[in-house]
């Protein structure tokens, strides 16, 4: 039988991006504690530190701003092949045509640069939230220049600029989700641009490797999850009988964080800010404690606690969001760290190329 070891505990190499401390629970972008990004900065100041190294100076906040507010206009080339894709495209295949025909538009042949980071961060929110407008019969909202990324993602996906609690919610998910060291996605971006191709083709592969459910898929499942069970008296027997089937719980595990996830701490306390009492956030918390209670049962010795997921959920969930939008909004995320791992990569470029072990027969 062939072992599967997931390449866990491989070091591809060194970044000086971020650390992903899986014993002690923290999360580092470029030096700086994310939980405290999270409170001290916005998505687009983020995405900057991720790129450059260093926080932005007012004018270059500024400057990048007014750049993601401009790039939200998607080609009509592009638009008109997300309306081809019909009404009920996965969000995360229509993020993923979209991005490769408009990256087809760009005729970078190979390699990336600077601009490329406001690119993938602009376009991807564009092709999200102008799919999600388009699926429903409706015409696209032009962004509003004034306005940052998130609350212009909300803006042209609801129709309407979001309260600043909302708009608060969403870019406390934005950072958080933005970067997480050589996650699968990420690894699959750098190998591709590892090749000389270009950043938009990272983009389109990293798209497609965070779909999977294992991956970026789970939040839609948690909200699911939280839905079905409904009530608190259910919660127990509900997670008890899939765990007996052998089933995982969505939100919960994770390869590298052997104790609670920063992020879903993180965004824990912000749904706790923007839900108040809200019955929903009680009932999450609820399963929650729960599900950990039965994960030491079922699972001793394995360290599964809460990811990222679980509370990107609640955030999520109290957003004007339909839930198979929450890949694709991730994906958005994430974009600040892909660009900075390709343009990291192709810094320093050596072809990836590992090597595997062969166990099948040899010719007589
Ligand atoms: N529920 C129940 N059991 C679990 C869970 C879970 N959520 N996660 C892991 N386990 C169990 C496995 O069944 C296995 O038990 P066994 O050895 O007795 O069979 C053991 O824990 C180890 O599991 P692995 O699959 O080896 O752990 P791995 O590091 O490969 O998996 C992963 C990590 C994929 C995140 C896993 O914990 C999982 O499937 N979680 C649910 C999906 C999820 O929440 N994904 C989002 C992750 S966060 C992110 O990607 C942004």
């Amino acid at each position: 039988m062939i072992e599967s070891t997931g390449l866990q505990g491989v070091s591809i190499g060194q970044t000086e991006i971020a650390l992903v401390d899986g014993e002690n629970g923290r999360l580092i972008y470029r030096g700086h504690d994310a939980e405290v990004l999270v409170r001290e900065q916005r998505f687009e100041g983020v995405a900057f530190l991720l790129a450059n190294g260093r926080l932005p100076s007012d004018e270059e906040l500024g400057t990048l701003r007014a750049r993601l507010a401009e790039g939200l206009a998607t080609p009509p080339q592009v638009l008109a092949v997300l309306e081809q894709l019909g009404a009920d495209a996965h969000p995360m295949d229509a993020l993923r045509t979209g991005l490769s025909a408009w990256a087809a538009l760009r005729r970078r042949d190979e390699g990336g640069d600077a601009g490329d980071a406001p690119w993938a961060i602009a376009s991807s929110a564009a092709v999200v939230s102008d799919y999600a407008r388009l699926r429903q019969g409706l015409a696209v909202v032009p962004a509003d220049p004034s306005l940052g990324l998130v609350e212009n993602y909300l803006l042209k996906t609801n129709g309407t600029a979001p309260e600043p609690a909302t708009a608060r919610a969403l870019d406390a998910y934005f950072t958080v989700a933005a970067e997480h060291g050589m996650n699968a996605s990420t690894f699959t971006a750098r190998v591709i641009v590892s090749t000389l191709s270009d950043v938009g083709s990272g983009l389109v592969g990293a798209v497609g490797a965070l779909k999977g459910r294992l991956h970026g898929g789970a939040p839609s499942h948690v909200s699911h999850m939280i839905d079905e069970i409904g009530t608190k008296e259910n919660a127990e027997p509900w997670l008890r009988a899939r765990l007996e089937a052998g089933e995982r719980l969505m939100g919960f595990g994770h390869r590298v964080y052997k104790t609670y996830d920063p992020r879903a701490r993180a965004l824990g306390d912000v749904a706790q800010e923007l839900a108040g009492e809200d019955p929903r956030l009680e009932l999450a918390r609820h399963v929650e404690q729960i599900a950990l209670r039965l994960l030491a049962e079922y699972k001793p010795g394995r360290r599964l606690y809460t990811n990222v997921e679980y509370y990107a959920a609640v955030v999520l969930g109290g957003l004007d969001l339909a839930p198979d939008l929450y890949p694709a909004t991730f994906a958005c995320a994430r974009t600040a760290g892909w660009t900075a791992h390709m343009l990291e990569q192709l810094a320093n470029n050596r072809l990836i190329r590992p090597s595997v072990d062969y166990i099948g027969p040899m010719p007589d």
